[in-house]
């Protein structure tokens, strides 16, 4: 291999395309039905061959998995169903063989209700030490305040000595106490043991929330994403963990790095957890909400670079992850229907999947191209649909019991992979054992095996295009100039000599005079105009 250039080496992530890796859901190593590590790295070429430069794995620590690994109950080990720590490194190793960086998932807001930590609280009783690594509060028969749960119900719940302990999720996700120093020093030795072990960088799982207001107030009417101060999301002080961290990560060669999930509506509050000395990147989830308009988005694209200018940051876009529903899926639907981004605001509006997946290749050039980076969710890369009709009975999502089962929740994005033959478990896991959600008999059409052979499979779509944007030195980060399009469609350039067209949904229009065309999402017309849904990338 070339030596790595050292520039490169610290600024990869500014460009990078990285693929999520939902580990319990990608590939079964021992045949119970169950992703893990060794089915991980029995596809890493997979992954190579794909043309990712990273991967970034869900919780994979030990855990009840009572919401499927955000739930940890011990940050520096391996969850015995998927796997052991020599494994793991093992993992990391031969994904760096193949100049595969990892990232790994810390969830910093809560542990599980099956942390050493707070089973020793509910030991140890009110006042002490133990209970002061958490969020314990004693409020007598009403709970201290009005917070919510996100899975539904109240936000605290009451142990039998009668105090009361806040969990913003699930009630076995109980919230830590980010005042507590013990807690902070805490953490950042779960960020060096795995940064010691070669990791490269971690997504911070609800960077946005962790500190919670003095006095916990009440929310009152103040909706979960509303603009303006929040007593439990977004609070000033949580950045001063974050420069912490930074800190911690640049202390390694090459730095480690960060990518935040927060959900920060308003663009300048966003922008301050990218500043210089915080996080290096967050998820970009305005553009993943944004309908299939030509409008929509280019204001989100706008609006992207426009907040992420403000602090120097690179942009990251992003179609589809764990938590929403496939992008297949709701790009199947009328974009001006009103729907969300979750499997139960799509039910209901009628959907056609072979225009689902016709905006799906061209909404999948249209990132690849933006400035910037790019995440691929595990089965994005074969067009596969969201699983909408699993039974009720298989359904794992806290979302589903804490809504006493009026909503779904989000397993139809986490259906186990296809990978190869006719029928389930389709190469899964080892012999005919079934996986843990139940796969539909048409994933027949999405395997890995069968859409390698097809060269118009969207499987080859993104290696043609991750292949391209690697060599093209226009592409990931850097400016963008937007083009002069017909109403409904949006065009840029990306220096030197690249441009974009996409026809969202205008009438066919032709290509610019001279342009050399690259690739393109679906054919063009027989008189070699660019259709509706589809991009074009051209030299220029
Ligand atoms: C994040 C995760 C989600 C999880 C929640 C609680 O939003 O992406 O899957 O349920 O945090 O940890």
């Amino acid at each position: 291999m070339p030596e790595p250039d050292a520039a490169l080496e610290s600024t990869w992530w500014r460009s990078a395309v990285i693929y999520q890796v939902y580990i319990r859901s990608f590939a079964d190593g021992d045949g119970d039905g169950i992703g893990d590590v060794a089915g991980l790295r029995s596809r890493l070429d997979h992954l190579a061959d794909l043309g990712v430069d990273a991967l970034w794995i869900n919780p994979w620590y030990p855990s009840p998995l009572a919401d499927a690994g955000y739930d940890v109950s011990d940050y520096r080990a391996i969850e015995p169903r998927f796997g052991t720590l020599d494994e793991a490194e093992a993992l990391i190793r031969e994904a760096h063989e193949r100049g595969l960086k990892v990232i790994l998932d810390i969830v910093p807001n809560h542990t599980s209700s099956q942390h050493a930590w707070f089973q020793e609280a509910l030991a140890a009783g009110p006042g002490s030490a133990a209970r002061a690594r958490y969020v314990f509060r004693d409020s007598g028969e009403e709970p201290p305040n009005d917070w919510q749960a996100m899975f539904g119900g109240r936000a605290w719940t009451r142990v039998p000595d009668g105090e009361w302990y806040l969990h913003l999720f699930d009630p076995e996700q109980p919230d830590v106490n980010w005042e507590n120093p013990e807690v902070r020093a805490d953490f950042e030795e779960t960020l060096r043991f795995w940064f010691d072990r070669g990791v490269d960088g971690f997504r911070i799982d609800v960077a946005n929330s962790l500190i919670k207001e003095e006095g916990l107030p009440d929310v009152g009417t103040k909706g979960h994403h509303d603009p303006g101060p929040h007593p439990h999301w977004d609070r000033d002080e949580v950045h001063d963990v974050y420069r912490s961290w930074r800190a911690l990560a640049d202390t390694y060669d090459p730095p480690r790095v960060f990518v935040a999930e927060a959900w920060v509506p308003e663009a300048d509050r966003f922008a301050r957890y990218l500043r210089p000395d915080e996080l290096h990147t967050a998820f970009n989830f305005d553009f993943l909400k944004a309908p299939w308009r030509a409008p929509a988005l280019r204001e989100s694209v706008e609006r992207t670079l426009r907040e992420h200018a403000l602090v120097g940051a690179p942009a990251t876009w992003v179609l589809s992850n764990h938590d929403v529903a496939r992008h297949v899926s709701r790009l199947a639907r009328d974009p001006e229907a009103d729907i969300g981004t979750s499997l139960d605001s799509l039910l209901g509006e009628p959907a056609d999947l072979e225009l689902g997946l016709r905006r799906a290749r061209a909404a999948a050039l249209l990132i690849l191209a933006l400035p910037g980076g790019a995440y691929v969710y595990q089965g994005d890369e074969l067009g596969l649909p969201e699983v909408e009709d699993l039974p009720e009975a298989v359904l794992d999502d806290p979302t589903w019991r804490r809504s006493g089962h009026t909503e779904r929740g989000r397993d139809g994005c986490r259906v186990p992979i296809p990978w190869s033959g006719d029928a389930p478990p389709f190469g899964f896991g080892p012999g005919s054992g079934q996986p843990w959600l139940p796969q539909p008999d048409w994933f027949v059409r999405f395997t890995a095996d069968r859409e390698d052979k097809d060269p118009d499979s969207m499987l080859n779509l993104y290696r043609t295009a991750l292949r391209v944007r690697r060599n093209e030195p226009a592409l990931g980060d850097g400016p963008l100039t937007w083009l002069d399009v017909p109403p409904g469609a949006l065009g840029f350039v990306r220096d030197p000599g690249f441009a974009v067209l996409v026809n969202v949904d205008a009438e066919p229009f032709a290509l610019p005079e001279g342009a050399e065309v690259a690739l393109t999402s679906s054919p063009l017309t027989d008189e070699g105009l660019l259709p509706r849904n589809t991009t074009a990338w051209l030299r220029v």
